[in-house]
């Protein structure tokens, strides 16, 4: 679905990425782990044409995506959840699941089986309806930023760390709901801190280490790597892969 070969992507005169490969097929959910600063958000970045990167390839369904603006790549079907700034605080949950759907699609009438979708996925949004992003919960706030992606009918999600600073159960409803937007069909590249959780749930996963990519394999083979343990696991973790 998504290959991009040797990315290059600089900060001024600091070079971020470096000649960073990597694929993701239909129907994977595939991992990028690695440190603070490593360069996770700026690959997403540069998939989605907010970061520029002059050379290397970036091939989304067969078609060469390099130099493309960002709304022509959303209009593809590449969604990014970002890091910061998910939602629109000041408008209502309703207002960003519309907006969500306004940005990829041409055809409105779909808009409420679509919103009916995502409220069954996340019960407490059409609860919610009526409120401000702004004063939603941690958690809440990421399932919208979810929801407002799935009305854009995403055929390649990127999520940019979906578990950061929420609360460990919020964390594993979070996880389970990206599996099971996987299994609807939806291609997941995840970012992540939380290691662990996302090297189980995902089928490949790749680690980005200062800008270049160290190491790749299934989630079992990476759970299992001595300097994935080292680094990212504790050094008492036991693999245990659970897809
Ligand atoms: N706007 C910017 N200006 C200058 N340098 C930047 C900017 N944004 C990021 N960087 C630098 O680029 C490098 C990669 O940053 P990036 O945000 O991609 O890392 P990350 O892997 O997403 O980290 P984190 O896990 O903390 O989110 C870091 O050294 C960072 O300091
Ligand atoms: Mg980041």
């Amino acid at each position: 679905m998504l290959k991009i070969k040797n990315i290059d992507a600089f900060f001024g005169k600091i070079q971020v990425l470096r000649r960073v490969s990597l694929h993701v097929e239909r129907r994977e959910i595939v991992s990028l782990i690695g440190a603070n600063g490593a360069g996770k958000t700026t690959l997403l970045n540069v998939i989605s044409g907010l970061h520029p990167s002059q050379n290397g390839s970036r091939i989304f369904l067969d078609g060469e995506i390099r130099g493309l603006k960002p709304e022509k790549i959303v209009a593809l079907g590449i969604l990014q959840v970002p890091e910061a700034d998910k939602v629109f605080n000041p408008l209502t949950v309703l207002e960003n699941l519309e907006l969500g759907a306004y940005l990829r699609r041409q055809d409105q009438g779909q808009l409420v089986p679509e919103m009916e979708k995502v409220y069954q996925l996340f019960p407490i949004l059409r609860d919610r309806q009526g409120q401000l992003a702004g004063t939603l919960s941690g958690g809440e706030r990421q399932m919208l930023a979810l929801g407002k992606a799935l009305m854009g009918q995403p055929q390649l999600l990127m999520l940019d760390e979906p578990s950061l600073g929420l609360a460990p159960t919020v964390v594993s409803e979070i996880f389970r709901i990206i599996r099971s937007l996987n299994d609807r069909g939806i291609t997941i590249l995840l970012v992540e801190q939380n290691a662990k959780e996302a090297l189980r749930i995902c089928h490949r996963a790749y680690v980005l280490d200062t800008g270049r990519i160290l190491l790749t394999g299934t989630g079992e083979e990476l759970l299992n790597n001595e300097e994935v343990k080292r680094a990212f696991l504790g050094k008492d973790y036991r693999g245990k892969w659970e897809r």
